[in-house]
Parts: C-alpha cells; structure tokens; sequence
C-alpha cells in the first residue's frame, strides 16, 4: 500500500470540517430546545452492540441485517455490531435500568452516528447521523400524534418544506393474515416481477410493496392493501391516529404500500419526505413497536419513536436562515512587531475573560495576511495594535459592518464591542491602517 492511499477516508465515510459543522450545531441545538419544550430527555447508548440485539430486532430478512452491518468478532470471539440504528439500542437501555418503574410515559432522545454498509448512492452515508426520539410505555395515538407534531415543528422552524405519509402495517394477529393474500397474489404475478420481489415474495413479502422498479408498479399497484385488512383493533387505532393529526392541524396523507424497512413495526407507520432530496426523499421514518422489548427479552412495553436523516436535513436549510449558524468572531487583534505581539495576546486574554471570541494570527504574517485571515474568521472588528498605539495606550479599533474607526483604550473597547451589531461586510485593506 502506498503511502498516498491512507490519506483518504473509506468509502461511505467523510470528514465533518469547521465551516459545515455550524449548520449541524445549529439543528442540534435547534433540536434540544425543540424536543426539551415536548418533555423528551436525551440518552446516549453505546456505538457497539451485541450482533443479536439488532439481528432480532430490526428482522434478518431486512436488507440492514442481511447485507449492511458491520459485524465483527472482538477479542474473545463474541459477535459484535457497529448500531445500524438506535431505537433497539434505547429499547435495551429501557429495560436494562427498568427505566419503566414510576408512572407515566418515558420521552427519550438521541443524536449520533449510525452504520450502514450500503451501496454508494447520493443521499446515502456508511457513516450517517440520526436525530432520534422514542417514547416508551404507551399505546395511545395521541402519543405518536404528539412525537410527529415535535418533529414537524422543528422542521417548520427550519424552514424545511416536507410532507408526512401515514399507514397502519397491522400486528401479530391481521396482519399474516394479510400476507397469505399477498403471498398468493404474488404468486400470481410472479411472471412480471423482479428477481428482488420475487425472493421478496417468499422471504419478506410485504416489503415488495417497497420495490421502486419501473416494470413491478402496475402489477404492485393491483396488490391488495393492507389498510383494507386490519383487525378491528388496529382499524380503531389508525382511525384515532387519523382523528388525532386532524385535531393538531397536521396535514398527512395515506400511503397504504408504506412497509419501512425495519420488521419491528406493528400499526402506525410513518415517514416524512421532502421533494428536494431526489430519490433518496426520506427525511424521516418512524412507527410503533409494541412487542419489540418482549423479542428482546424484556417486560412487555409499548413504544413508538422516529429517526431523522441529520446528513439530509443539513442539505435542506435554507441559505437565508445562515446569520444563525455562521461563527463570527467579535474581535480579531491585527498586531504590527514583537511588542505589539505581546501586548495583542495580553488583551486578548483579557477580552476572552470578558466573554469575547478573539483571535490573533499566531504565525505572525504582515498587516495584509492578518487582515485577510481576520476576513475568513469573519470578524466582526479589528484592533490594531502598532507602536503608536503601544505609545499611546489608545488601540484603533475598525468596525468591520460600517468601517467606521475609533481610537480607544481597553476598557472603552469593551464597552464598544458590547454594542449592537450590525451586519458584516468584510475586512479593510492594510492601506490607512
Ligand atoms: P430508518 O428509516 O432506517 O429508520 O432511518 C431513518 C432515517 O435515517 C431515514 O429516513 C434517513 O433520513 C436516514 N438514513 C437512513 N440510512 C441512511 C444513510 N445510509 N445515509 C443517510 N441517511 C440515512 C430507523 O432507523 C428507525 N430506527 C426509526 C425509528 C425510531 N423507528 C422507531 N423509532
């Protein structure tokens, strides 16, 4: 291997750099006060788990568990898993520290890094983060209404443009039922299908109805729906569900061939797309999975939860919300000789423990480089600092935003920079400094 090929990421994966990570702190932190008003409270589980915890949960017929972990033996020779997705994750913890003693729901939620080895497409990361919430120990829809409502208020105040699709996926007892009659329709049609859904048909059948071939729609579309086959039970609950987004005002629309692609999912299934991403439209996808902490061994539990595309959603804010996610920098102190070096780092000290984001060029460039880098920082004002100034114990302090300039000593600039900025447009040249 050459030296050259190790300077590169693996494929699926990349680097987050400085001047990107402000739109993902931004929806971050947009993403905690949003889910905080709704009562939720964030959980971190470990990136590892055992393979198992995510083979039985999330299905081994799913195309995550057959073909897209990363799977590995550690040092002992037990089969371990980098989390694919995290609701089994919360699922254990829940159980692991009976977080279901005491009343009431449990609201949680998470941000962080999932893997997948999927095939290389756009939209698509092997590394891609996930902005999750589940809650925990109700089956009312008035809870999942409640989840979906906290998600699209966020959206909405990022200004992201979606729409969300609704469908009922039936449970335990309706829907086998229901895949025996799609068993034998596509059987019928087998003819016409692709290889994928006709391995489908036998393996996971109700993810045929997933398949997006051109050729498979019109005979997909002659599939019977899963909405006409629910049990009273779940045809109740989807009615409530239904009645729920109407009271909240949240427009929706039914999408019977909606199956996701996680098996753990009983009634209410859920995504919300966007007509800006292409063909990978998903922003986020959700449900309900009572049962699944029972499949892991735990007390029986209802849950409901989602998980949102954070990789997606950073491509979809709008560029005229950018005021507030750019990082400015309030002061950036120029410096001209090995004095005024020293003096710009004893203010500068000074002007961060009064709460000011200061920088200074360290490698000591001329006036012209310093200000050019006081530029890319986005400073807000400049200080210089020459021999006058030193002489003087009066700094020139250029405002950035109207180019006005002021001679002042220290504690006149705080006052200053305390100000009310206006906005910011760029660095002077060194002439007249
Ligand atoms: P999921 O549909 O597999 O659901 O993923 C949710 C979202 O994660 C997708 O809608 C998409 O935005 C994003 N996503 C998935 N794979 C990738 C990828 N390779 N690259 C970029 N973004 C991706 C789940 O993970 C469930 N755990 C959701 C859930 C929570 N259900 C109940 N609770």
């Amino acid at each position: 291997m050459t030296q050259e090929t190790l300077l590169y990421t693996l494929p699926g994966m990349r680097d987050l750099l400085p001047d990107e990570l402000t739109r993902w702190q931004f929806i971050e932190q947009a993403t905690r006060d949003t889910f905080g008003r709704y009562g939720f409270r964030e959980i971190r589980t470990p990136l590892i788990e055992a393979t198992e915890l995510f083979a039985r949960s999330i299905g081994q017929e799913t195309d995550i568990v057959g073909k897209e972990m990363y799977t590995f033996l550690d040092q002992s020779g037990k089969s371990i898993t980098l989390r694919p997705e995290a609701t089994a994750s919360v699922v254990r913890a829940y159980a692991q520290h009976a977080m279901y003693r005491g009343s009431g729901t449990t609201k949680l939620y998470y941000l962080g890094p999932m893997f997948r080895h999927e095939k290389k497409q756009k939209g698509r990361w092997r590394q891609f983060y996930q902005i999750g919430a589940e809650v925990l120990g109700s089956d009312h829809p008035a809870v999942e209404v409640e989840t979906i409502e906290m998600v699209i208020s966020l959206l909405s105040m990022l200004e992201v443009k979606v729409q969300l699709l609704v469908n009922s996926v039936g449970c335990s007892r309706c829907r086998p039922q229901y895949i025996e009659l799609l068993r034998a329709d596509l059987q019928r049609l087998a003819e016409h299908l692709c290889e994928d859904c006709r391995r489908r048909s036998v393996t996971n059948a109700l993810r045929v109805l997933d398949c997006k071939v051109e050729s498979c729609q019109p005979y997909i579309e002659q599939l019977p729906r899963i909405t006409d086959h629910l049990c009273e039970e779940c045809s109740t609950h989807f009615d409530l569900f239904r009645k729920h987004l109407t009271m909240a005002a949240i427009p929706f629309e039914i999408t019977p061939r909606l199956v996701r692609g996680l098996d753990y999912y009983v009634r209410t299934a859920f995504e919300i797309v966007s007509v800006d991403l292409g063909a990978q439209n998903a922003l986020v996808g959700g449900g309900r999975y009572d049962g699944l902490s029972e499949v892991l061994g735990g007390p029986p539990v209802s849950g409901f939860g989602f998980a949102m595309g954070l990789d997606r959603l950073v491509m979809l804010l709008p560029e005229h919300l950018s005021s507030r996610w750019v990082e400015a920098t309030d002061l950036f102190l120029a410096h001209m000789g090995e004095r005024a070096f020293g003096r710009a780092l004893e203010l500068a000290r000074a002007f961060r423990r009064e709460g000011f984001r200061c920088n200074i060029d360290l490698a000591g460039g001329s006036l012209k480089s310093q200000l050019r880098l006081a530029n890319r920082l986005n400073a807000r004002h400049v200080l210089i600092i020459g021999e006058d100034e030193l002489a003087s114990g009066r700094y020139l302090l250029k405002n950035l935003s109207d180019s006005s300039q002021l001679r002042l000593e220290p504690a006149e600039v705080i006052r200053q920079l305390r100000m009310p900025v206006t906005g910011h447009h760029g660095a002077p040249s060194d002439e007249g400094a």
